[in-house]
């Protein structure tokens, strides 16, 4: 079976009770391709979890934006897996770049929390990618290994893991990664994958791209062969995230 395409809406640290209502009143009239042929998936702050489940059409399905380690305790201010699972929350993203540079989460850390998620019974979307400096010395895929081998190290079923390639010099910065640039990454990812794990999961699991997605160069993204879809930051809250769904077709 072909790898089913996926979109992702990180809303980040944006939104009021007011804007986030608007926006899923945006989304939900969006005229988008069937659930046969798109995932689609927002991920609001976590205080705004439960208003945008009730709210937001039954195609489209909600994230979290991160979860703890382990099981919940004495950790203020964490949120844990069991409490997303409690709330019917479907989906995770973990080790995004913003986290791994501002609040130090290691390779080795998000590569927990992806398998504890995991065994908790989420699908979780975790990330992966490299910084300017490091893809100009040449060492786009040695960092993306690391990362990915500190996943691999603890993840046994990849069933419920769409990973997402960003690199971190495309996010927020308008400069996207040009279509042949995304697909040689993913690519490598997936020959990573066959080597790493199995064959199997290189050729399922779905690997989609972030970093100055808009309205305007998903549709040729879309089209690389191993793009299998999105993880969309600023153009999520905006109505064009109905046309970039629309690039699945
Ligand atoms: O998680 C989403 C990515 O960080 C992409 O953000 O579309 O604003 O560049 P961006």
């Amino acid at each position: 079976m072909g790898r089913k395409f996926f979109v992702g809406g990180n809303w980040k640290c944006n939104g009021t009770t007011e804007s986030v209502k608007k926006l899923v009143e945006v989304l939900n009239q969006g005229e988008v391709p069937s659930e046969d042929i798109v995932e689609v998936v927002v991920a609001p702050p976590f205080v705004f979890l439960p208003l945008i489940k009730s709210l937001l059409r039954s195609d489209f399905a909600v994230a979290a934006q991160n979860a703890w380690v382990k099981k919940g305790g004495a950790f203020t201010g964490e949120i844990s897996a069991e409490q997303l699972v409690n709330l019917g929350i479907p989906w995770v993203i973990l080790g995004h770049s913003e986290r791994r540079a501002l609040l130090n989460e290691s390779n080795e850390f998000v590569g927990a929390k992806v398998a504890y998620a995991l065994e908790q019974g989420l699908k979780v979307i975790p990330c992966v990618g490299e910084t300017l400096e490091q893809r100009e010395a040449g060492k786009t895929m040695d960092v993306i290994t690391d990362q990915l081998k500190a996943i691999a190290d603890k993840v046994e079923h990849w069933e419920n893991v769409v990973l997402a390639y960003e690199p971190v010099w495309a996010i927020g910065t308008g400069k996207v990664a040009t279509p042949d640039q995304a697909q040689e990454v993913h690519v490598d990812i997936r020959k990573w994958i066959a080597a790493n794990v199995s064959e199997d999961v290189a050729s399922q699991v779905r690997i989609i791209y972030g970093g100055s997605v808009n309205g305007g160069n998903a549709n040729e993204l879309a089209h690389q062969p191993d793009v299998d879809g999105f993880l969309v930051g600023g153009a999520s809250l905006k109505p064009e995230f109905i046309d970039i769904i629309k690039a699945a077709e």
